[in-house]
């Protein structure tokens, strides 16, 4: 891009995504607090010197004034955040209800909620209303910031209807969008009342992205059986547009985590660690609180491989971090005393008056702490019941350097498609499978686990999230470069 005195500026990047990338807590009429949280999507941005991001998103927070709206917007403006607000009922239809108790469980195989199996049902239709209302405020808030030339990169399920209000609104827009989801097999897919409306949307979109190439072949096969549209290895055609579709796996910034393993305030986390747990093996856990990442019949083979092994009793602790997430619906609420009913058996059986074998906590934490948690683990177990990619097995391995401990994976996670080679690879609903791997992977031998750790470890540090956002926005600008000289042909 030229400016007008000859200066030539980035291009730049509109980042759509449900949530703002801060936490904003209100202190007074016209004051906030904002924090900024450094997850996955802003280190690869932050990577990314030839874009200028701007984020579009909900701030998380209700803010029914208007001095409220208007002292938020001008915070966050610093933080080149643009807020989209959402009142209270509008979150619980179109964020608690259609995105989180809909479209999140089918996404990852849980199927629809029973009472929602109708799609006459009234809750169903006024969820996908809501969800449809929620895209277009999104949108409405692009067009107003959208300069041309700008690229659109819409992120999750949250805003599959936006590709399409975005090029209502000008067809020229350069719209990309991103699933972080898996996308299921069009068998799943086809049980969605609105299963159609979404798919045309997204199609909307110039390049569809996705994390695997299961996914991506998931997306066309159900663009073929429920559109009856052409699938190309390009991607899929209708009459004469073509919508790109490919595979982008994301990465994390592997320089931050292995940097900070330097850290002082990591090294003395570290050091405490130790001393805590000397003489016993650690084994660690990191999950959103979340059906999803199969956290009961993670620590169900966990007590399985006590009860088969006494000898380990006394010398392996599984510490499992489970952060509360969506805590308004329903089905999480359940998962937690699910949760805390299994860990309190188990450490009712095999605990001591000193020591329990299973450390669970509910809450988050800071970025020093997990990373000296990462550092002094043996095995990390990653046993989602499905997960678009799962980073927490990434940071684990780029935490690892010294260690080399071993990765117990899901082979119904994305990331099994990258670090399958180096970890064990696992079905996590085989609760007896999950606790025979526990063991081997206890009792493996130091060439072996450097071998696995090494084949890693170069994968998490050679695909990155910066290059991961790199591709796509380039992809981005030359699928629409393609097209342009298709027409002129
Ligand atoms: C998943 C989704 C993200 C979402 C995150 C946290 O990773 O793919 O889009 O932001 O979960 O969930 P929450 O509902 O708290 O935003």
């Amino acid at each position: 891009r030229e400016k007008q005195d000859g200066r030539t500026s980035k291009q730049r990047l509109l980042v759509v995504a449900n949530r703002l990338p801060v936490s904003a807590v209100r202190q007074g009429e016209d004051s906030w607090q904002l924090e900024i949280s450094v997850g996955g999507l802003v280190s690869a941005l932050l990577g990314v010197k030839e874009f200028e991001a701007r984020w579009i998103g909900w701030a998380g927070v209700n803010v029914p004034d208007d001095v409220g709206k208007r002292a938020l917007t001008k915070a966050l403006a610093e933080k080149r955040c643009i807020p989209v607000f959402l009142d209270e009922e509008i979150v619980h239809q179109y964020y608690n209800g259609y995105c989180n108790n809909i479209l999140w469980p089918l996404f990852h195989y849980l199927g629809l909620p029973q009472e929602d199996r109708l799609a006459t049902t009234r809750s169903f239709q006024s969820q996908f209303d809501a969800y449809k209302k929620a895209n277009q405020m999104f949108a409405d808030v692009v067009n107003k910031h959208y300069e041309d030339g700008d690229v659109v990169w819409c992120h999750d399920y949250h805003l599959m209807f936006l590709p399409q209000c975005l090029k209502e609104y000008n067809s020229k827009m350069k719209v990309g969008w991103f699933l972080h989801t898996p996308f299921p097999s069009s068998e799943i897919h086809r049980t969605l009342p609105s299963r159609s409306e979404l798919l045309r949307s997204v199609l909307a979109a110039d390049l569809v992205g996705f994390h695997t190439y299961d996914y991506a072949r998931h997306f066309e096969s159900a663009c073929t059986r429920i559109l009856g549209l052409e699938g190309t290895p390009e991607g899929v055609e209708d009459q004469g547009k073509l919508t790109r579709v490919a595979a982008f796996p994301i990465g994390i910034d592997s320089d931050r985590f292995i940097g900070a393993l330097e850290l002082p305030q990591v090294q003395d986390h570290i050091r405490e660690l130790k001393q805590r747990f000397a003489g016993r093996k650690v084994m660690l856990g990191v999950d959103r609180l979340d059906m999803i990442k199969g956290i009961p019949q993670k620590i169900l083979a966990f007590e399985k491989f006590l009860e088969e092994n006494p000898n380990w009793r006394d010398k392996v602790v599984l510490l499992q971090i489970a952060v509360p997430t969506r805590t308004d619906v329903p089905e999480y609420q359940k998962l937690t005393s699910q949760v805390h009913e299994i860990v309190g058996r188990i450490n009712g059986r095999f605990g001591t008056l000193t020591a329990v074998p299973l450390h669970h906590l509910d809450r988050s934490l800071d970025f020093y702490a997990l990373c000296a948690l990462y550092a002094v683990t043996d095995v990390a177990l990653v046993t989602s019941l499905r997960d678009g990619m799962n980073l927490v097995s990434y940071e684990f391995v780029a935490c690892q350097a010294y260690k080399k401990g071993v990765l117990i994976l899901s082979e119904f996670a994305g990331a099994a498609q990258s670090l399958g080679a180096g970890a064990l690879l696992v079905n996590p609903w085989n609760v007896i499978e999950v606790a025979a791997s526990i063991g081997y992977a206890l009792n493996m031998p130091a060439n072996e686990r450097e071998k696995r750790h090494h084949h890693n470890f170069m994968y998490v540090t050679t695909h990155t999230s910066q290059e991961w956002a790199a591709t796509f926005v380039s992809e981005l600008n030359d699928t629409i470069v393609e097209a342009q000289l298709r027409t002129r042909q």
